[in-house]
């Protein structure tokens, strides 16, 4: 199993949980995860045409791509630049290490690959533009990978989180105190998510009971993206 993104939130719970199941794991990522015993590639999203991917196995069960960004921010402070390296981070990524993995996915016979999308790809939220953008070209590429791995037994799937109470979030003032009881009111189940949330809904698509889902985009979100 290779999950990029394993040092920090959702990516280093789903780590875990693997781990205690007793999963053998490779990571990727700019900081090697603590807890967790993996093989390490020192990998960056944002520079794919410099890593060293030579030290992933033959054969891979499964490949997690967990790097992504919050940026918010109104459209017009927003730069092309900022577009750029959104889409770069959450797609571009994704594609350089699907690309890198391929064969070791093939070889299995029967993966599964797990992309993060977000809520507002599929609902329209002001000062989303960027990262809708890249998590709607996100659910884009696991649907048309999905129909384009299926003959190989690869499942691609993408999970789409609302607000999740990691660092990503934390960092980016999403949770601070005076906003928290509102982010958690939002939601009709009364609450933002946890890691252990999207975690558990990622590690249920890599397993083998979800071996006749592909294609999907599921939204483990506390009801945000289809209740009123
Ligand atoms: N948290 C939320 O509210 C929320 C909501 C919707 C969607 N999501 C999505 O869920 C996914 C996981 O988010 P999270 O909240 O768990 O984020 P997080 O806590 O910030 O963790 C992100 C992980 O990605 C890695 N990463 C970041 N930039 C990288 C780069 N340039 N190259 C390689 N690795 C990089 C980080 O590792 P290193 O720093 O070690 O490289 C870290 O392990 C993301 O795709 C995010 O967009 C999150």
């Amino acid at each position: 199993m290779l999950i990029a993104g394993a040092s920090s939130g959702i990516g280093h719970t789903l780590a875990l949980q693997l781990q205690k199941e007793g999963a053998t794991l490779f990571t990727a990522g700019r900081r090697q995860p603590e807890g967790i015993q993996s093989t390490h590639l020192v990998w960056d999203a944002l520079r794919t045409g410099e890593n060293d991917l030579s030290g992933l196995p033959d054969t891979l069960h499964g490949l997690v791509y967990a790097p992504g960004s919050i940026r918010l921010a109104p459209f017009g402070k927003l730069t092309v630049e900022q577009f750029r390296e959104d889409f770069e981070l959450n797609v571009l990524g994704a594609v350089a290490l699907l690309k890198a993995a391929m064969p070791a996915l093939i070889q299995s016979r029967s993966a599964g690959v797990v992309l993060f999308s977000t809520v507002a790809a599929k609902m329209g939220f002001g000062l989303h533009a960027s990262v809708s953008v890249a998590k709607s070209a996100v659910e884009g590429l696991a649907k048309s990978l999905a129909a384009e791995l299926a003959p190989y037994r690869i499942r691609v799937n993408a999970v789409a989180p609302s607000l999740t109470d990691t660092p990503l979030a934390r960092n980016a003032g999403l949770l601070d105190d005076n906003r928290r009881a509102a982010a958690d009111k939002r939601h009709p189940l009364g609450r933002v998510g946890t890691p252990e949330d999207i975690a558990g809904m990622t590690a249920f698509l890599l397993s083998e009971e979800a071996g006749w889902i592909t294609g999907q985009v599921i939204g483990v979100d506390g009801g945000m993206s289809n209740l009123k």
